[in-house]
C-alpha cells in the first residue's frame, strides 16, 4: 500500500497534466488589518497618559506622543527615570512596517575604570557605585527625544516637550511613592545641596500632596525644545553638568558628554507558540533571556495545560537557567561577543530543557549569591499605539530609587546611577543581587547590561506593546504579560497578574502575596524548591490592537495607583492636517 501511494505520487508529480501546477493554486488571500480605533496609551503616571494624549490631539503621532509621555515622566517620576538617566525605545512604524530599537543607554565615562570604584581593602566601594558623580554613567534619554522628533515625529520639540515644560513649571501633587523613595534615599540626597534644596521647597521634608515645582528642569527641557542635542549635551547644561561632577569630586569629560548617540539596533526576535515576539536585545539582558526561557518552555510544554504545581515548578527551572546564563555572558555587543545565536536556538532551549527533572528542583547553587532585595520604585515603562498602528515599547531609567541621588545645581537634572549595573567587581552582586563578570565589566563608552525589556508580541489577530520597571525582576514580569495574553487576558488582567520571580541567586521562588495558594507553595516545597512571599512589586504597562476590528484596550499595572491607561477616539483629519503644516 505505501509502495502504490509512494508509485503515485511519482505518476502525478511526473503527469503532464500537472503542468497546470506551475501556477500554484492561490493561497486564500490574507486579510488586511484594520487600523486602529483611535490611540491607546499607559504609562507609570496619568499626568504622562494625559501628556501623550494631549500631543496626539494636537496632531502628533506615537512617537510625538513618546516623546511627550517620556519627558513627563522624567518631571513627575524622578525616583524612577529623568532625562538624567537612559531608556530603550522599541518602535513600529506603520508606514515602512518596521520594528526600530533604539538604545539609549547611558555610557561610561573614561574616568570609570575598575580600580576607580575598590576601596582600600580592594572591596567594591558600594557608596561609590550606588550613590554620587561616580555612580552616574553619561545620560542618554535627551538624545532620544531628539534623535524621536528628528527621525519619526511630525511635531516639533517645542510642541511635544511643552507638558513636561508646563508641569515642571506649575508642578504636580506629592504622592506616596515618591515619598517613600526619598524616606529612604534622604541621607544620601541630603548631601547634595541641590538634592536637599529641591526635595525641602516647602520648608521641610516633603509631603504627600505638597506642589513639587522644578523650575531648574523646566528650564533645561525648555533648552531642549530650542536646541535639540546641543540644548542638552553641548553649552549651558553641559557646562552646568560637568561642573556639578567634577564639583563633587567625579570626572566626566566635555567630548565624551558632547560626542554621546543613541545607537539603532535590530531587534531580537523569536516565536512563542502562535506569537512573533520583537524585543530589546544586548545591551539588554531581558530579550535573550526571555527568549530562552520561552522556548526552553514553548519547545516542551504547553502551560494552558499543565497544573499550577507545574507552571510554577517549569517556569521557575527555566528562569533559574536563563538568568545564570544573564550573569556569565552578557554585556554591550560593541564591546563584548554576545553568544545570541546560541543562547537563542532551539537547540540550545532543547539541551537547557533536557536538565530539567519534572518533579525536582534543581540546585543553584554552582556560585556563590547574596539575597536580592525587592525592588519596585526605580524604571518605568510606557506603551502607546496610535491610529496609524504606529507603536512605542519604552522603558526607561536612572537605575535605583532617585538615582545617584545628585541633583545637578541649577538644571534640575537628576543624574542615574546606573553605574551599578556594570559588574564593577566582576563576581560581586550589584543592588538587585545579581552578579556579572567581565562581559559586563566597564570600559569607556561601553554600555552598562540592562533588564529592560520593551517588546511587542504578534499574533493573527493582536498586537500589544509591553514592558515594566522591577530590576532584575522586569524580565519575568514580561514574560508574565507575553503568557497573560497567551491565556486569553485583556490588557488589564495582564497588568494585574500575579507574578513570581526566580533569578537564579538566591535560590528562591520569590511569589507575590496572591500569586501561590498554601497548597502550590507546599507541593512546590516538597519539589525541593524555596519560596519566599513578598509584597507586591512591579509596575507594568500595555496596550493592544485588534487587529481584525481596531478595538483598542489598556492595562496599568494595580500595584502603582498614579498610573493611567487610556484610551483615546481617532483624531479628525483637520487636526492632522495643521500639524503637517508646521
Ligand atoms: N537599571 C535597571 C536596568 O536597566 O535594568
Amino acid at each position: 500500500m505505501k509502495l502504490h501511494l509512494a508509485l503515485s505520487t511519482a505518476l502525478v508529480l511526473a503527469s503532464p497534466t500537472i503542468a497546470f501546477a506551475k501556477t500554484p493554486a492561490k493561497a486564500p488571500a490574507k486579510k488586511a488589518d484594520v487600523k486602529p480605533n483611535g490611540s491607546v496609551i499607559a504609562s507609570g503616571h496619568a499626568l504622562a497618559t494625559d501628556a501623550g494624549q494631549e500631543i496626539i490631539r494636537k496632531g502628533g503621532n506615537a512617537f510625538d506622543a513618546a516623546i511627550a509621555v517620556s519627558s513627563t515622566l522624567s518631571v513627575v517620576e524622578p525616583i524612577s527615570s529623568g532625562i538624567g538617566g537612559g531608556g530603550f525605545f522599541l518602535l513600529h512604524d506603520a508606514k515602512t512596517r518596521k520594528d526600530i530599537f533604539l538604545d539609549a543607554r547611558e555610557t561610561s565615562p573614561e574616568s570609570a575604570t575598575p580600580e576607580a570604584y575598590l576601596d582600600k581593602d580592594g572591596n567594591l566601594d558600594r557608596d561609590r557605585a550606588e550613590n554620587g558623580p561616580w555612580s552616574a554613567g553619561i545620560p542618554g534619554l535627551p538624545a532620544a527625544l531628539v534623535y524621536l522628533a528628528e527621525k519619526y515625529g511630525r511635531l516639533p520639540l517645542s510642541v511635544s516637550l511643552a507638558p513636561s515644560i508646563r508641569i515642571a513649571k506649575e508642578g504636580f501633587p506629592l504622592y506616596p511613592r515618591m515619598i517613600n523613595g526619598y524616606n529612604e534615599r534622604k541621607a544620601v540626597m541630603d548631601r547634595y545641596p541641590a538634592s536637599k534644596a529641591l526635595m525641602h521647597q516647602s520648608g521641610r521634608d516633603p509631603q504627600v500632596g505638597d506642589i513639587f515645582k522644578q523650575p531648574d528642569l523646566a528650564r533645561t527641557i525648555e533648552l531642549i525644545a530650542a536646541k535639540g542635542y546641543d540644548g542638552f549635551y553641548k553649552g549651558e547644561t553641559a557646562n552646568k553638568l560637568l561642573k556639578a561632577v567634577s564639583d563633587e569630586g567625579g570626572k566626566w569629560t566635555p567630548q565624551e558628554l558632547g560626542t554621546y548617540k543613541v545607537k539603532l539596533r535590530e531587534p531580537l526576535r523569536f516565536d512563542y507558540k502562535n506569537w512573533k515576539v520583537a524585543t530589546a536585545p544586548p545591551p539588554s539582558s531581558g530579550g535573550i533571556a526571555m527568549q530562552q526561557m520561552l522556548q526552553i518552555i514553548g519547545g516542551g510544554w504547553d502551560l494552558n495545560k499543565q497544573s499550577k504545581v507545574e507552571q510554577v515548578h517549569l517556569l521557575t527551572e527555566a528562569m533559574r537557567r536563563a538568568y545564570r546564563d544573564r550573569t556569565i555572558y552578557l554585556g554591550d555587543p560593541d564591546f563584548v561577543k554576545v553568544p545570541l545565536a546560541r543562547l537563542g536556538s532551539k537547540e540550545y532551549a532543547a539541551g537547557l530543557r533536557a536538565t530539567i527533572h519534572p518533579q525536582k528542583a534543581t540546585p543553584s547553587d554552582l556560585f556563590i549569591g547574596q539575597p536580592a532585595p525587592l525592588e519596585d520604585d526605580e524604571t518605568t515603562h510606557f506603551s502607546i499605539i496610535d491610529q496609524e498602528g504606529n507603536r512605542v515599547a519604552a522603558t526607561q531609567t536612572v537605575n535605583l530609587l532617585y538615582g545617584s541621588g545628585m541633583v545637578a545645581p541649577g538644571t534640575g537634572v537628576l543624574l542615574n546611577n546606573e553605574m551599578d549595573d556594570f559588574a564593577l567587581k566582576p563576581g560581586t552582586p550589584n543592588a538587585f543581587g545579581v552578579m556579572g563578570f567581565e562581559a559586563n565589566a566597564p570600559k569607556p563608552g561601553k554600555r552598562m547590561l540592562s533588564s529592560m525589556t520593551p517588546t511587542f508580541i504578534e499574533n493573527d489577530t493582536d498586537v500589544a506593546a509591553i514592558g515594566a520597571p522591577g530590576g532584575s525582576r522586569i524580565i519575568t514580569e514580561v514574560l508574565f504579560g507575553i503568557i497573560g495574553y497567551d491565556q486569553g487576558m485583556n490588557s488589564q488582567q495582564v497588568a494585574a497578574k500575579p507574578r513570581f520571580h526566580h533569578q537564579w541567586m538566591p535560590d528562591t521562588i520569590y511569589a507575590e502575596t496572591d500569586a501561590l495558594d498554601p497548597a502550590t507553595i507546599a507541593a512546590l516545597e516538597k519539589m525541593g524548591h524555596k519560596v519566599t512571599v513578598s509584597k507586591p512589586w512591579g509596575n507594568l504597562q500595555t496596550v493592544r490592537y485588534n487587529k481584525r476590528t481596531g478595538a483598542l484596550d489598556g492595562g496599568t499595572d494595580p500595584r502603582n495607583p498614579v498610573g493611567k491607561a487610556d484610551v483615546q477616539a481617532p483624531v479628525k483629519q483637520a487636526a492632522k492636517a495643521k500639524a503637517k503644516a508646521r
